[in-house]
């Protein structure tokens, strides 16, 4: 029977509730085999072998929320603060670019120091410097009119993560907050033209298999262009520190069934997937993923950025992950696609912009082998 339902999965690239439910209650190591097997099969069609690359720069770890998992909320008195200055962003900037990243995702915590005006100074730098490489921004929940101001100002993506699609868990994990709000924002992005990324954590406390049947619905409706999952990894300085972590199994079948209901998505082996296991990363992407984002952070922060314990890559330089990453991507039996790697879709819709994607440069060129 499940096989039957992953077929249908696989043909429509839809399922029923009950259905997604009966798969997640009832896989076995046979049938979450043919699982990877149909989401490889519908990568194939969409992306092919190639796995895009995206330089990450984590800027910021002060943070004014208090989601009960992370590791930088604000009333961690213990976390190490740091900001990026302009200059030293700039100059991650300029160092990706010279690794042959086309694209730079940049993330913080919701720290008020960056405003509009700050965060739109960021953006027209890296733009000026470099028009024709792709900016992501993963700031957190911010007005309509910010994200308006700073996709005026040439930001192309915003990742910002759903965390669960269940009210109830989500309204647990971040007191005080409104579940609508969160889904909103993912609206008010989707409405001003960002390529948008949602997104959830796999194995969190509370969560069930009907919360992730709704995390599959929830994306299948907002049809995000990209889409991040990762396990629940515990940090010893929250509320959360003493639960289990997610699996890595959960997780890939998660990404296997999101990769069938939305093959056109982007979806991300996770820094987190590479941080349970050490070939993570990799069964991630034989499971549909198609996205790496290697480090770009200068290395004396990276420590500091500590969502959950044993994030892995803290202390090796840009160009080591980057080595790093295009040689599991290429054991694993895939091609690095060091480029803008935009959605297919979105690519078809804005074909002005597709020419970028052809430019990619070599690692060994780089570096000079
Ligand atoms: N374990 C796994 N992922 C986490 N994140 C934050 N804290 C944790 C944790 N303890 C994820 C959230 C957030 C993203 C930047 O990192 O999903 O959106
Ligand atoms: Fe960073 Fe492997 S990707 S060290």
């Amino acid at each position: 029977m499940i096989k039957g339902y992953i077929d249908e999965l696989f043909e429509f690239n839809n399922l029923s509730d009950e259905k997604l439910l009966y798969i997640l209650e009832n896989i076995d190591e046979d049938s979450k085999e043919y699982l990877i097997e149909k989401s490889h099969e519908t990568r194939m069609r969409t992306y092919g072998n190639k796995v895009f690359m995206r330089g990450l720069i984590e800027f910021t770890n002060y943070c004014k929320k208090n989601c009960e998992y992370c590791g930088i909320q604000g009333k961690n008195k213990n976390a190490d603060r740091y900001r990026l200055t302009y200059d030293q962003i700039m100059e991650c900037a300029v160092i990706g670019d010279r690794l042959g990243y086309k694209t730079y995702v940049l993330q913080g915590g919701e720290d008020p120091y960056f405003t509009d005006e700050r965060m739109i100074e960021i953006i027209r730098g890296i733009k000026e410097m470099f028009p024709n490489n792709a900016i992501t921004l993963s700031l957190g929940e911010r007005s309509y009119d910010s994200y308006k101001k700073m996709f005026d100002a040439g930001a192309d993506r915003y990742l910002l993560r759903h965390e669960t699609a269940s009210k109830e868990l989500y309204e647990w994990l971040h007191p005080g907050e409104i579940f609508g709000d969160r889904i909103k924002c993912l609206y008010n992005l989707k409405e001003i033209g960002y390529q948008f990324g949602a997104g959830f954590m796999v194995g969190l406390p509370r969560q069930t298999k009907r919360d992730l049947v709704k995390d599959l619905r929830f994306v299948k409706e907002i049809e995000p262009h990209m889409c991040g999952i990762g396990p629940f990894i515990p940090q010893k300085e929250t509320s959360l520190g003493e639960y289990p972590a997610g699996t890595l199994e959960d997780t890939v079948i998660m990404l296997a069934l999101v990769r069938l209901l939305l093959p056109n998505v982007l979806l991300p082996a996770t820094t987190a997937l590479g941080s349970i296991d050490k070939l993570g990363r990799e069964k991630g992407i034989k499971a549909g993923g198609n996205v790496v984002m290697p480090n770009l952070s200068p290395t004396n922060v990276r420590e500091k950025y500590a969502l959950y314990d044993g994030k892995i890559c803290t202390g090796d330089e840009a160009a080591e992950c980057r080595k790093c990453i295009e040689r599991r991507i290429n054991n694993a039996g895939f091609e690095v696609a060091i480029t803008r790697g935009d959605n297919v879709k979105w690519s078809h819709d804005n074909p002005d912009v597709k020419q970028y994607d052809e430019q990619q440069v070599s690692i060994n060129s780089i570096l000079g082998f």
